[in-house]
């Protein structure tokens, strides 16, 4: 297919959005790993006898998309109508999460999760499960039943939210530990250190949650920060010995490398350098942040100070699985914030800009040998409207705007894990090949 690869060589931080492109092009994956990348008709003369080749021509191939911030327990959360941040988690999310202690239900919305993943070209994610063990050991189960690269953590919160979703600083801590033990680096799994945000845990808990991510300096962490006004305003509340919010995550450790944190948008200079200067990553989840009238991302001041940002659906604060969607209302927000955002950025956000804010670029979000053979194979001219503006389309760098823009889960021709297909646009219905 046409082969598309972005920041090619990360080496080359002088050019940190160089785009391999290859017109017509093979990937040739051998045990699940990228082995080489070349011009199609050479490469395929140069090929042993019986390698099965498939053709995607005409349609992109890429690496696959990666979500760096979504909930497990929140599908059916999805499109709850009329609040914002702090009553939406109240009225429906808290309420909703309730049901996952139940191990049934994790199951069925894991399942359901990759399914819909694969078949919006998302490979990779990093998730929320919920503050019951039982529903992060369903999602690890399932995600390695279907080989995947994911990162999950069960959610620690001890206050702030009905009973059955409180642990302890004490069962938090000692079930991450557990998780970590079981499926830590087992297939492709990572566990990460989940305080769900600074509102829900005691002082007590991020202290305990500060100790694990010492014990433990390799494993992601992901929460949540400065998403809303009256988020930042409880926080000021809840820790007032704290210069800002970022300051009461850096109190207990937990900015460092690896660290995912979601939302970001009302951050102080100060913030942006402390996250910056510590290697934490900035998560912008635009189709949420519109959603629940949070705010926009500024991502030109996260540049200008020199911190990385990912870009992620937030389901079910968030409205689309679809990274494309995803990247489109990202667009969007910025040019209310008066800021560019040319497709080649984002994509290579959605590729291996994700992997390098989540820890994993040398593991996929880029066509190069050597990394795992996790692939999406995308259609420019995936429905009428798309085909109607393609025909006025003129470069690479229109066309995957236009795709951006107007695309979604009908893009997804194919979708490969290791190199083993896991959605096929043709066999939609009976998409799960899982083994
Ligand atoms: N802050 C704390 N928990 C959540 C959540 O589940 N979704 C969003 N969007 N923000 C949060
Ligand atoms: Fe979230």
């Amino acid at each position: 297919g046409r082969l598309l690869s972005f920041d090619a060589d990360p080496a080359v931080e002088a050019e940190p959005h160089a785009v391999m492109f290859l017109e017509d092009g093979i990937v040739v994956v051998k045990d699940g790993v990228i082995v080489e990348i070349g011009e199609g008709p050479a490469l395929a003369r140069r090929l042993p006898p019986g390698v099965p080749l498939v053709d995607h021509r005409p349609h992109l191939v890429m690496a696959g998309f990666i979500d760096p911030h979504l909930h497990m327990p929140q599908t059916q959360v999805i499109a709850s109508y009329g609040t914002e941040l702090m009553a939406w988690l109240s009225k429906y999310t808290f309420p909703e999460e309730l049901r996952y202690g139940d191990s049934g239900v994790a199951e069925e919305a894991s399942r359901f999760l990759f399914d819909t993943l694969a078949a919006n070209g998302t490979t990779t994610a990093a998730v929320y499960c919920t503050s019951h063990q039982i529903s992060a050991e369903a999602f690890f189960h399932e995600a390695d039943r279907r080989g995947l690269r994911m990162i999950a953590g069960k959610v620690m919160m001890d206050r702030g939210a009905p009973q059955g979703l409180l642990d302890t600083a004490e069962s938090g801590y000692e079930q991450t530990k557990e998780l970590a033990a079981a499926w830590h680096g087992r297939g492709r799994l990572e566990v990460a250190i989940t305080p769900r945000f600074a509102p829900t845990s005691s002082e007590a808990q991020l202290e305990a949650t500060g100790a694990l991510a010492a014990e433990f300096p390799g494993l992601p962490i992901q929460t949540h920060l400065s998403e809303n006004h009256g988020e930042i305003a409880f926080v000021a509340d809840a820790f007032p010995w704290s210069k800002d919010y970022t300051d009461v995550y850096e109190h207990y450790g937990l900015v460092r490398p690896r660290a995912l944190f979601g939302h970001c948008i009302h951050l102080s200079d100060r913030e942006r350098t402390a996250l910056a200067s510590k290697g934490a990553s900035a998560i912008f989840c635009p189709t949420s942040n519109l959603f629940l009238g949070s705010g926009l991302y500024d991502l030109a001041a996260s540049r200008r100070l020199g911190l990385t940002t990912g870009i992620a659906t937030d389901i079910g604060g968030g409205t689309s699985y679809s990274m494309l969607t995803t990247a489109a209302e990202g667009y969007k927000v910025l040019a209310l914030k008066g800021q560019k955002w040319p497709a080649f950025e984002a994509f290579h956000m959605m590729t291996a800009g994700n992997a390098a804010a989540v820890g994993i670029a040398d593991k996929v979000g880029r066509l190069a040998v050597g990394l795992e053979a996790d692939l999406v194979v995308l259609d420019s001219r995936a429905s009428e409207p798309m085909r109607r503006r393609m025909a006025r389309v003129e470069t690479l760098a229109e066309e995957l705007f236009a795709l951006m823009v107007l695309g979604d889960d009908r893009a997804t021709v194919a979708t490969y894990a290791m190199g083993r297909k896991i959605y096929d646009r043709y066999h939609a219905g009976h998409a799960t090949l899982a083994p």
